[in-house]
């Protein structure tokens, strides 16, 4: 019996029509098995409320968000108000996603602010965190990883500890097809559950990196490692179902 509860959440990145979303849907409600694991989705900000309206109808999936504004509203073109997301009962928000790191240049000091203000609408935050190629290199991981929980997590109110949810996302393996083995992974998890600024032994800690259905079970298997972070397999239906499945067996 594990302690933590598996989580498969899928980040579907700037992808999906609506048409897909009404086929991805069709599919996964021909799901016969009855799931054990939380299985979450993150859409283009677009999509969340018509996400939630399908996920509230076939209630089994529940809808966040890939990235939220450090404010709650004002004169911010573009940016997604977490307070809107609250209002429309957005359950989840991913901060500190590698793409929005790199591509985007987010550091800790503002993940640390958007962590704050998501927490203080009480969404459930994912908090991504993980080191590049020439980091894992240099031998490097451990003080990249123990930097990016410090400071993206600063000030954290431990009475909101539930609330967290980390994903270890090594960059050189998203959307690359090189996985992490689960001992890479396994090592990282259990390094940053000893990071963390409350009792950890409750905190969910996702992998995430080119996790398909072939791999899944074999990173289930370890004992820090509570679900994944998907983003290429859970944009199809059947991939994503199996990987629901794995979970629940895994449970
Ligand atoms: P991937 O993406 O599964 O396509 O590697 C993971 C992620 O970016 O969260």
């Amino acid at each position: 019996m594990r302690k933590r509860e598996i989580h498969i959440v899928g980040n579907w990145k700037m992808n999906q029509t609506l048409h897909e979303i009404s086929q991805f849907f069709v599919e996964m409600t021909k799901m016969k098995m009855e799931l054990k694991c939380k299985a979450w989705i993150a859409p283009q900000a677009i999509h969340i409320p018509i996400l939630k309206e399908i996920a509230f109808t076939t209630g089994t999936i529940q809808i966040g968000a890939q990235n939220c504004c450090e404010h709650d509203s004002g004169a911010f073109t573009g940016e997604i108000s977490p307070l809107a997301l609250a209002d429309l009962g957005v359950e989840f928000v991913i901060i500190g996603h590698s793409e929005r790191r790199t591509i985007y240049k987010e550091d800790n000091e503002l993940l640390n602010k958007k962590i704050l203000k998501a927490l203080s609408h009480d969404l459930k935050i994912i908090y991504c965190v993980g080191e590049a190629l020439e980091e894992r290199e240099a031998n490097l991981t451990n003080n990249v990883l123990e930097k990016q929980l410090r400071e993206g997590l600063a000030n954290f109110p431990v009475e909101k500890s539930h609330l967290l949810i980390i994903a270890y996302e090594p960059v050189w393996a998203i959307g690359t097809g090189k996985t992490a083995s689960a001992e890479q992974a396994e090592d990282a998890h259990a390094f940053i559950r000893s990071c963390l600024p409350h009792d950890s032994e409750e905190t969910i800690i996702l992998y995430g990196g080119s996790v398909k259905p072939d791999n899944i079970d074999s990173l289930l298997r370890k004992p820090n490692i509570d679900g994944a972070l998907v983003g290429g397999a859970s944009l199809k239906a059947s991939d994503f179902r199996q990987l629901c499945s794995s979970a629940s067996i895994a449970m």
